[in-house]
This record gives C-alpha cells, structure tokens and sequence, in this order.
C-alpha cells in the first residue's frame, strides 16, 4: 500500500539516539510513498493565553493575529490529518513523554478539528490512521506502573481517533541493551507494511 507517513522525533540527541534509529527503521520498513517529517529537538512554541482565546475564537471570527497564532497549529493538524501511519520516537523522559511532544499535543489537540464532544462522550475525528511508537528507556520497564509515557500516549492518540496503536521497544537500555535492542528486533519484525 502507498502511504503516507508522519515521522516524528522527539529525542532531544540528535545522534546516538535509540528512538530514533528505531522510529527510522520502522519508517523504512514501511517503505512510505510520502514521509513528512517534525523533528521536536527542533521545540515547539508552548500553548500560552493568547493561543488558547485564539483557538476559542470561531474560525471564521479571527483576527489577523488570531490566525497567525493558529498557523503552527493549522499546519500540524494538517500533516496529522495527511498521514495515514503516524511514526513516533518516544523516549521515556522523567517517567512520561518529552516536554517538546506535550508540546505538540497541547497544538494538535483542538476540539471540532482532531476530537469532538457529543452527548455520548468525546469522539476522536481522525479516524482510520494507525500509530506505531518507538519507546526507548534507561530502567523504566514499558507497560510498568512507572511508565506514564506509553499509556498516556496511547490514550492521547486513541481521543484524537487513533486507536491502532503498536509499540516496538527498547526499554532498560542502562540495565541490559542486549536484550532490549533484541526485543526491539522482534517487534519490529512484526511491523506491518
Ligand atoms: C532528561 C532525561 C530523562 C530521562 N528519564 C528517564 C526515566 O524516567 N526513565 C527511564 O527509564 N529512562 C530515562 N531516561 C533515559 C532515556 O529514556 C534513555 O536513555 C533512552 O534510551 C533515550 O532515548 P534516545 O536514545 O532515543 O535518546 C532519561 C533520559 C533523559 C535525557
């Protein structure tokens, strides 16, 4: 199938980086027609008062200003919403994500865009796109009760309509890199195309 891919780092080493060696891998497994590429070690702008009245204002009452402080966040909703596998190099940082992807959730996050509220509850809008996460971590174990990355991610992807989340990881890289790059190996081979 000929897809698009959303390649997304957010390691802030941009070499001799785990993550991102295996977020490359995956996308390369994928053999994409398309690759848009964010690389967070470049930071996102953080969401302030003036970003979130903007995001209040109905879209066709904008100022000028107004929509010049949604650019950002327009042109990432749009590479989301161009995407149909969505590739994320994820180490665990302090327990959870990096502050730079909070960033970019906080700027992708925006109700009737990306999720919408109904009398049944939220409803995530970008639906029929898959995830798949690059998770490294020095002692944390993935899917442990210490891990407020994963978890938190896949449920931030699944509000926003992305429920098919796969994870390859090398997790206790500082305890035994051996076996969690072997580990790695396996989900990866498991990757789809
Ligand atoms: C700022 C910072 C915070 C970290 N916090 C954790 C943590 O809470 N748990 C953990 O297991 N590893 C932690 N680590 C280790 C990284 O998750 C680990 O080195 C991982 O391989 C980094 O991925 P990378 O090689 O793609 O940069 C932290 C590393 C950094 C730089």
């Amino acid at each position: 199938m000929t897809q698009t891919v959303l390649h997304i780092d957010t390691s802030a080493r941009r070499s001799a980086s785990t993550s991102r060696d295996l977020s490359a891998q995956i996308v390369e497994r994928l053999a994409p027609g398309r690759v848009l590429r964010r690389d967070l070690a470049d930071p996102l702008p953080l969401i302030d008062e003036r970003w979130i009245a903007a995001n209040f204002t109905p879209e066709a009452q904008r100022d000028e200003g107004q929509r010049a402080e949604m650019a950002l966040s327009d042109d990432l909703v749009q590479e989301l919403k161009a995407a149909d596998t969505l590739v994320i190099g994820l180490p665990i940082y302090n327990f959870s994500v990096p502050a730079t992807l909070k960033a970019w959730i906080d700027l992708v996050a925006r109700a009737g865009i990306t999720f919408r509220y109904t009398e049944a509850g939220p409803e995530g809008l970008l639906t029929g796109k898959r995830a798949i996460l690059a998770v490294t971590s020095g002692g944390t174990p993935v899917g442990s009760e210490i891990d407020f990355a994963t978890g938190y991610l896949r449920h931030v992807l699944g509000f926003i309509g992305i429920t098919d989340v796969q994870i390859v990881a090398a997790d206790r890289m500082n305890v035994d890199p051996d076996a969690a790059l072997k580990a790695a190996d396996a989900a990866l081979a498991q990757v789809a195309a």
